[in-house]
Parts: C-alpha cells; sequence; structure tokens
C-alpha cells in the first residue's frame, strides 16, 4: 500500500515538474524572427574555409510588445528532412528538449529590443560540422532560457532556401592528393631501388 502511494505520488510530482519546467513545444512557437541566411538555394559550401551569415529581426506582422521577454537570441545550424532520413540521431521532436534537428549553435546574443537594425553574424563553418544538407534557424529565449519564439531562413515545410556544407575542406583535399603523390612516389622509388640493387648484385657475379 504504502508503495503505492510513493509510485502515485511521484507520478504525480513528475507531471508539476513537467508543468513547472515547461516542456516546450516546437509547435507552440510562433515565427515571431525573420532570419535570412547568405548562402544560396543548393549552394554548396566546405567546412573550416567558408562563412554564413546569418540576419535576424523581428517579425513586423506581431503586435508591439511580442518580444518583451526576449533576453537572448541564438542562432543555429540545422538538418534539412534529407539528411534525417534514417538518422534518429538528427531526428526532429517537437518537444524542444529532445529536438535533435539544430545541433550547432552559431552564435547566442543579447536582445535588445529598443535596436530596430537587422542583426547580422558572420560564422566561420566549423570543422567538425557534418557534411549535410542545412539551414538557419534563430530561437529566441526569455530570461529562463526557455524558447518563446523563432524563426528560420527556410519555410515551414523546410524545403526552400537548403545549402550544403561539404566536410572536407579545400586544404584537405589538397593535402590529401600531396600524400597520394608522395605514397605513390615512394613505392616506385623503392621498386627502382631495388631493381638496380638486384641489377648490380647480378653483375657483381
Ligand atoms: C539597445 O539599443 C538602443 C538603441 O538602439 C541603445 O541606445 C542601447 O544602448 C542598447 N542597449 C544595449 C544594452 O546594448
Ligand atoms: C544596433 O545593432 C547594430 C547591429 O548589431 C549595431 O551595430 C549598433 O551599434 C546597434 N545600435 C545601438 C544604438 O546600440
Amino acid at each position: 500500500m504504502a508503495a503505492h502511494r510513493l509510485v502515485v505520488a511521484s507520478l504525480f510530482l513528475c507531471c508539476l515538474a513537467e508543468i513547472c519546467y515547461g516542456k516546450v513545444l516546437f509547435s507552440s512557437l510562433k515565427t515571431t524572427l525573420v532570419v535570412t541566411a547568405s548562402p544560396k538555394q543548393g549552394q554548396v559550401l566546405s567546412s573550416g574555409v567558408d562563412k554564413i551569415s546569418g540576419t535576424w529581426s523581428l517579425n513586423k506582422a506581431f503586435p508591439a510588445g511580442t518580444d518583451s521577454s526576449y533576453k537572448t537570441i541564438k542562432l543555429k545550424l540545422c538538418y534539412a528532412g534529407i539528411s534525417q532520413k534514417d538518422r534518429a540521431w538528427r531526428k526532429t521532436v517537437d518537444d524542444l528538449s529532445r529536438d535533435k534537428t539544430c545541433q550547432h549553435k552559431m552564435v547566442a546574443m543579447h536582445y535588445n529590443a529598443s535596436n530596430k537594425t537587422v542583426q547580422t553574424y558572420d560564422w566561420l563553418i566549423e570543422r567538425f560540422v557534418p557534411q549535410a544538407t542545412y539551414f538557419v534557424r534563430a530561437y529566441a529565449f526569455d530570461s529562463n532560457d526557455v524558447e518563446v519564439g523563432y524563426g528560420q531562413s527556410t519555410n515551414a515545410d523546410k524545403s526552400t532556401n537548403l545549402f550544403e556544407i561539404n566536410a572536407i575542406s579545400g586544404r584537405h583535399a589538397t593535402l590529401d592528393i600531396c600524400s597520394i603523390c608522395f605514397s605513390a612516389f615512394s613505392v616506385l622509388s623503392l621498386g627502382v631501388f631495388f631493381y638496380i640493387e638486384k641489377r648490380k648484385g647480378k653483375s657483381q657475379k
């Protein structure tokens, strides 16, 4: 009986925690931010080399004061559907604490409601960013670090303005070609060396 009560009590506490700490559902957020990303539809960028310029501003379609609770803006790189297929570790989940769509943070910036200029941030694509198709999304957070709004560089279906990131940078490719050439050259010279040695051995006999 006591155990039973304990289970009920802990279930109740869990529910309370869910309500208090607010499971934020993506579907409950409004598109209050206008977000753009510099890459063109289908453009291929290289990690470690290319930059992405992201901009955000308040969506004017919403009434004044919509942003009154906004404290921080976080700009993130997000996987497009084509790069999420059969990859559970990139899955989109409506509960934002479990969502894996936007794993790469570009920047977190203080939100200034009185500054109406479009904010821009240039991000050098980090080297460890995997090869995939992406878009950019910005989340607005309140003082409790809870998502309260968002905007993205693609449409709601996440089908437009997608770009690709190539994991192998230009510099890397050059290095790879160099090392292949060097190994081919060393194998060849080893062969030539043995051939000459053999010839020498033969002529000495
Ligand atoms: C916010 O922007 C306003 C107007 O653009 C400016 O006067 C103010 O200093 C800014 N505040 C911060 C904290 O940057
Ligand atoms: C408003 O934001 C822009 C872009 O970040 C910044 O350059 C400018 O200094 C800001 N204006 C004020 C008055 O803070």
